[in-house]
């Protein structure tokens, strides 16, 4: 090559790729501002109490933070608001097993967080964080044999419960459930509305899914010993 095929090439190429990345950086920069909703003052607030109680110490958010304890990117479409907002205020008041302190949060703070939680699980993140490979098998052990494992499954309570060593550990343990003397009728009448059996049920009430889909799921729990 001579020298001024060198130089060309050198020259033209610089500038080809640098028309590229400047084409590129125009689309990402047009694309910023729909990547998130907009913040409004309780998101603000929000943002405060996160810092003020310095949770970041122990959860992960976006990435970022202390692997103690459970990220919290996404938690609001894992758990209904009216649960967090009471784990938030009392964690072992909900589960007595809860390793979170009950940090003196109050209702209007813990509005304020949920709302800032809300706003950082619309933030497009491209899919981050990813789904746990086993999400699938985290529902059910193997495939559901039953309606009422079905309805289990569907419903997502593994969120919370798990049945032998699979699933969430928000709510109690399940594997043994029906040893406890509790007949399918309670069962029924705890997952309409679990506040009439205990006062105190951070529980998701489940009074929108059909009665006999119910019945079905609570002939499930009866037999689990
Ligand atoms: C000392 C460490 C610590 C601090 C500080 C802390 N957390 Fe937690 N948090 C935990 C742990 C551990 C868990 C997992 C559940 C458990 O064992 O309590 C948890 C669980 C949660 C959950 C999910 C509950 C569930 O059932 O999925 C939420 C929501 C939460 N924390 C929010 C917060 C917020 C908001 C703050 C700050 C105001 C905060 N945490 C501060 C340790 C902490
Ligand atoms: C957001 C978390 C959450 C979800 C989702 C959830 N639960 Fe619960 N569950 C709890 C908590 C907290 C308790 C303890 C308070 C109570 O007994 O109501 C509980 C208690 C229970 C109990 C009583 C256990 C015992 O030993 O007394 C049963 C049974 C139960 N849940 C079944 C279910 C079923 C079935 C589903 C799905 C339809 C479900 N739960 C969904 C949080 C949850």
């Amino acid at each position: 090559m001579t020298n001024k095929a060198a130089r060309n090439l050198f020259i033209f190429g610089s500038l080809f790729f640098f028309v590229i990345f400047l084409g590129l950086t125009v689309d990402t920069m047009n694309q910023i501002d729909g990547r998130a909703p907009e913040i409004t003052k309780d998101v603000d607030a929000g943002k405060m109490v996160w810092q003020k109680y310095d949770c970041i110490g122990c959860h992960t958010i976006l990435g970022n933070g202390s692997y103690f304890a459970p990220d919290m990117t996404k938690i609001v479409e894992q758990k209904p608001a009216g649960y967090l907002k009471q784990f938030l205020m009392d964690p072992r008041g909900v589960n007595p097993k809860a390793a979170m302190p009950k940090l003196g949060i109050s209702s209007q703070e813990a509005d304020q967080l949920l709302a800032f939680l809300t706003w950082i699980s619309k933030v497009d993140t491209n899919g981050w964080p990813p789904k746990p490979i086993l999400a699938a098998a985290a529902s059910v052990a193997g495939q559901p044999q039953s309606r009422g494992q079905q309805v289990y499954q569907s419903q997502g309570c593994s969120a919370c419960h798990s049945i032998k060593g699979i699933g969430g550990t928000s709510g109690p343990d399940l594997t043994k459930v029906g040893a406890n003397g509790k007949d399918a009728e309670w069962h029924v009448k705890h997952l309409k509305d679990p506040h009439s059996v205990n006062p105190k049920s951070a529980m998701p009430a489940y009074g929108g899914v059909p009665e006999a889909d119910l019945k079905e799921l609570a002939a499930y729990l009866v037999t689990l010993k």
